[in-house]
């Protein structure tokens, strides 16, 4: 997390709209303090030459990934307060209660999904700025480690394996904002988090303990698409290609649409996180940059294993 400082050296976002911890992470100028935190981390904030160049585009997406990071700090924050403080359902000793595990689970999320953002990252930084933009693919492409570290750490918590995927889900910037916004923002309170990527309405797992089968979702239709005709579902896990499937609509009230489609766990072995979503159109998408261009509701998250 210490990478945040430097992300938000880059970006003006999430400064009025978070409440820093008491230090005053993660916008430290006392170098006493900063000191103290790259002690605590283990690590020093770095010293490489800030990137030569960053256009437009790619402001957006350490806009997208310093938005999330906010998010995820707080979320820590508050977890380990309900840790310290015992609130009912925290006392993580001698067993697990839901609401650790539960919160637990939401950290798994928050850390693939943005895991899955820095190859989004890569990519449009290569796409924009082409070698130009090598000290920073150097920079970003360092990170995912420190995900996957917290992840393996997570899943033993929960009593699974650490390592469920031997590539991890690629997550369009589009995505990891909305989950966020969807999941973490109060409505109306993050003026200064109008970023401009695409914010999906969400697309809810109705199916409980997802197996290789027809698996049930469920979106508030308020653009009142023609959801019965020329859309589809898209699975994106690892390192398959988008996968685009019919889905057909279950029911439809008040702009309340149950769908039905296929997971086909079985056939690409699909464990660890798949990023679901409906989109316009039969694809077939290439990248994972594609499908959010198409995407209308998502992303709901699949968690296999
Ligand atoms: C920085 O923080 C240290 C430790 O809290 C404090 O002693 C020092 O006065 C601070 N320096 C400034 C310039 O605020
Ligand atoms: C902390 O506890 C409060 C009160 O039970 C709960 O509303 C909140 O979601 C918890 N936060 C986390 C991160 O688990
Ligand atoms: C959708 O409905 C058609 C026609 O009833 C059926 O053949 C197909 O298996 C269904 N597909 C899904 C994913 O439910
Ligand atoms: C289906 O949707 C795609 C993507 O929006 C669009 O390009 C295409 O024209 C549509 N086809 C029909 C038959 O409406
Ligand atoms: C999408 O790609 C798959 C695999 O490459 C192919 O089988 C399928 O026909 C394609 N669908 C469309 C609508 O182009
Ligand atoms: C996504 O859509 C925008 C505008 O609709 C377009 O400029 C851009 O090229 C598209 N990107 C991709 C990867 O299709």
């Amino acid at each position: 997390m210490l990478s945040v400082l430097a992300i938000l050296t880059l970006t003006s976002i999430g400064q009025s709209a978070f409440t820093p911890l008491k230090d005053g992470y993660p916008v430290i100028s006392n170098k006493t303090t900063l000191a103290d935190v790259e002690q605590l981390a283990g690590g020093h904030a770095g010293t490489y030459p800030p990137a030569p160049t960053l256009d437009v585009d790619d402001r957006t997406s350490w806009a997208v990934l310093a938005f999330s990071s906010l998010s995820t700090i707080a979320f820590y924050n508050e977890l380990i307060a309900n840790i310290t403080n015992h609130v009912p359902g925290y006392d993580v000793s001698p067993t697990m209660i839901t609401d650790f595990e539960s919160a637990i689970d939401y950290a798994i999320q928050l850390s693939y999904i943005s895991i899955g953002h820095i190859p989004d990252m890569v990519q449009h930084t290569a796409n924009n700025l082409g070698t130009g933009g090598a000290n920073i693919i150097f920079n970003v492409a360092g990170w995912s480690s420190v995900y996957g570290q917290q992840n393996g750490w997570f899943w033993s918590l929960l009593g699974k394996s650490p390592s469920v995927q031997p590539v991890s889900t690629p997550a369009p910037r589009d995505f990891l904002y909305s989950l966020i916004y969807q999941t973490s923002v109060v409505p109306g309170s993050c003026p200064d988090a109008s970023l401009p990527v695409q914010r999906y309405e969400p697309l809810i797992l109705i199916t409980e303990n997802v197996k290789d089968a027809l698996i049930k979702f469920e979106f508030i239709n308020k653009a009142k698409i023609d959801a019965g005709s020329n859309h589809s579902m898209v699975y994106l896990n690892g390192n398959i290609a988008p996968l685009t499937v019919p889905f057909n609509v279950s029911s439809n009230h008040d702009d309340k649409v149950k769908i039905t489609a296929d997971f086909p766990h079985d056939k690409w072995n699909m464990d660890g996180l798949t990023l679901v979503s409906v989109v316009k159109g039969t694809g077939n998408f290439s990248f994972p940059i594609d499908v959010a261009n198409a995407t209308l509701f998502g992303p709901a998250l699949i968690v296999y294993n």
